[in-house]
Formats: C-alpha cells, structure tokens, sequence
C-alpha cells in the first residue's frame, strides 16, 4: 500500500453538530438504506455468543445514522441477546465532541443508546483509508456520503473545481486516483471483515444518465461554484493561485468503476475475497427544494439551502485562500461567496437544488 496521506488537508464538515442540523437530505439517503442494511445482517451468522461488531465510517456528528443504528440494534436484539458494538470512525479532524454529544444525549437528538442495554459505542480517528478494526472482527460495515473524498488531490484542475468538470490529463488524474483510493478502501475493509460479513456502503456516483450531486436538472451546482469562483478572480477578489487551489479532492465513481474491482478474478480486492452482491443508483431529491414547492418562499429557500452546502466544501474554499490575508478578510471573501449563492438561488429558486444521486451496494465477504 503506497505511502500517501490518509485525508487530504482543509476537509472537515460543519461543526457542533451543525453539520447533522444542516444536512437532511443525507439523512433521507440513509434511512432509505435501513432495509438493505437488515437485509445484509441477515445473511450473516454469528457465532457463540460473540458480539455484534459494526463500524460506521465517515460518521460526522453521528446525528444523521442515529435512526439507521436505532433499526439495527432492535433488529439484532430481536436474533440474541449478544452485546452490540458500534465504532464510529471518522478522520481525526472531525468534531467528536459534537459526536458524543449527540451519541450520549446532550443535544437534541434523540440517542438510541440508552434505549436497549449492552450496546456500546466506540468512537475512533482511524481513517477509512487505514485499518480501523482487528482482522477478522466486523461484522457489517457501513458507510454514506464520505468515501468520495479522496486522500488528497492528484493535482489541481486548471478551470474548475471539481473533477466532474475536469477533462483530459486532468481527468485521467483523478480516475487513478480514484481507483487507487477505492481499492485501497477496499483491501483495508477485507482485512478487518469475519468471513461471511458485509459492507453497506452508500457512495456518491454519477449513474447511469451522468446525473451526480446537485446535477439532476436545472442549474449544475458544481458549475456554479466554479463560474462564482471564476467570477470572483476576473474582479481581482481572489488570485490565480487561490483558485486552482479550489480543487476539491473528491472523486465521483460511475457504477462501472465502483464494480470493476469486485467482478475482477485478476484484482487484489477480489483474492481478498470481497464480492459485490449487489449495486443500485437511486436519486433523493433535495429537501430544500422540495420543501420550497410547499411554502413558495423563494428568500426562506435560498437561507436554508446555503448551509447545507457550506457543511461540505467551506473547509477546502477557505483553506485555499492565502494566509498571507489577514482572518478578516478570508471571512469576509467566503461570507460574500456564498451569499453570492444565495442571492442566486432567490432569484431563480426553481433552478437550484442539491439533488443527491447514490449509489447503494452490498458487499461480501467470502466464507472460507
Ligand atoms: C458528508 S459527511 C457524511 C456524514 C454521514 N455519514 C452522513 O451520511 O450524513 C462526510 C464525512 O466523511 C468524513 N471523511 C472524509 N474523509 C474521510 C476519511 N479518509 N476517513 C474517514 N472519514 C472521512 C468527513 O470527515 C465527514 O465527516
């Protein structure tokens, strides 16, 4: 396994728990997962009175899986009486006082913790790019909405800010790095895997038709970062050398690429036993936009909608830009950024939306 780094630099989510409060949307995404991820415990047989072993990898605050997780334990305590453990693993920048905070009930969340005896949360900074786990130990892992960060960007993209806009060279940049995350991802999991257990994994995707997050009709959101952000460099606002360090270190993955490692007799993943049984795409349109259909408030839309934005790439915008400005100034650039955005989408409401576009697998891992 090559020796790059684990997480790329500036990626963290809104904190103090913000980030669950912001993101409903990923919620609806995991809750569409609950019976598919019964349906993988279901196939596996534990053995003895062992304990239940599950991971939740790219957790963030914890608030979005807390009904994922609620499902899961009334499902196994309906099998046995065996304990349960849940290691939430996240990269060690990620805010863990906001994840035990919702965990052990200090927020508004509702924790399914103290709901049934003898489950036992474990939190972990342990990348999804390492060993989270002992070998042979999980269970089930599952994991939504994180594996599309990559462990840093192979280069920057020349006019764009993400790689669903990169052509060429730039391009084939970002598929090797990519392939190489995806499998490394894979090859960590296969370790910490007992034969017999299963991946769930929820990962953003550009399916079928191209569709991919905030592109499945109307204004192209990743378009609109970059045509902002383009903006802001023709008026002198930020430097060329800020804006190329915009790229975001994500890689969207088709169906084909997410599969290629599991169907591959020839592929490391596959000698390590790992088999796909079964991948889909489905789209969950964005809360937001939905929500403004209802009440028609085109300013209550575009407030609403800005945060659940910011949660994800403020860290990579705003750690692009020089230190050598002073703190007032990098917050007064990123606030009239997304403010830019939110005057945008109240004046045309209708076009503006983070549809989020997934794909839903089922991985694995083979028994002997
Ligand atoms: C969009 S959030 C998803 C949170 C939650 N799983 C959900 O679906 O609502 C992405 C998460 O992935 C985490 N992440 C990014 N790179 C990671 C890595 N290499 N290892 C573990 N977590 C990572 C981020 O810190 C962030 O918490």
């Amino acid at each position: 396994m090559s020796k790059r780094p684990v997480q790329a630099d500036n990626v963290t989510m809104s904190a103090g728990g913000l980030y669950s409060l912001a993101t409903i949307g990923a919620k609806d995404v995991i809750d569409q997962s609950i019976p598919r991820v019964l349906s993988a415990i279901d196939h596996i047989e534990p053995q003895g009175d062992e304990h239940w072993s599950f991971s939740d990898m790219g957790c963030a605050d914890g608030g979005t899986s807390l009904d994922l997780w609620r499902s899961v334990t009334q499902h196994c305590r309906e099998k046995n009486q065996n304990d349960i453990q849940i290691v939430y693993a996240d990269q060690a920048r990620n805010d863990f006082n906001a994840l035990v905070g919702i965990l052990h009930g200090l927020t508004q969340f509702k924790s399914y913790l103290p709901e049934l005896p003898d489950v036992h949360a474990i939190e972990s900074g342990s990348s999804f790019y390492q060993p989270i786990l002992p070998k042979n130990s999980l269970h089930l892992g599952f994991s939504a909405t994180a594996m599309h960060w990559l462990r840093g960007s192979p280069r920057n993209i020349s006019n764009h800010v993400h790689m669903v806009g990169a052509e060429g060279e730039e391009l084939k940049a970002f598929e090797q790095q990519g392939r190489e995350d995806w499998a490394t991802i894979l090859l960590q999991r296969a370790r910490e895997l007992k034969p017999g257990g299963r991946l769930v994994f929820i990962n953003f995707c550009r399916d079928e038709q191209d569709r991919y997050l905030g592109n499945t009709g109307g204004v192209n959101m990743f378009d609109n970062f970059n045509a902002n952000w383009q903006s802001f460099l023709s008026d002198g606002v930020i430097t060329e050398q800020e804006y190329q360090a915009m790229t975001l270190p994500q890689y969207y993955n088709s169906v084909d690429e997410f599969s290629e490692p599991l169907l591959d007799k020839s592929s490391e993943v596959y000698k390590a036993g790992l088999r796909l049984e079964s991948i889909q795409t489905a789209v969950v349109p964005c809360p937001f936009a939905e929500d403004y259909k209802t009440h028609g408030n085109a300013e209550q839309f575009a407030k609403a909608y800005i945060p659940t934005i910011r949660s994800w790439n403020e860290s990579v915008f705003a750690g692009a830009l020089s230190n050598d400005r002073s703190r007032q100034e990098r917050v007064e650039i990123i606030e009239a950024y997304y403010q830019r955005y939110q005057d945008q989408v109240a004046a045309a409401p209708a076009e503006h939306g983070m549809g989020y576009v997934h794909a839903y697998m089922t991985i694995a891992k083979e028994v002997g």
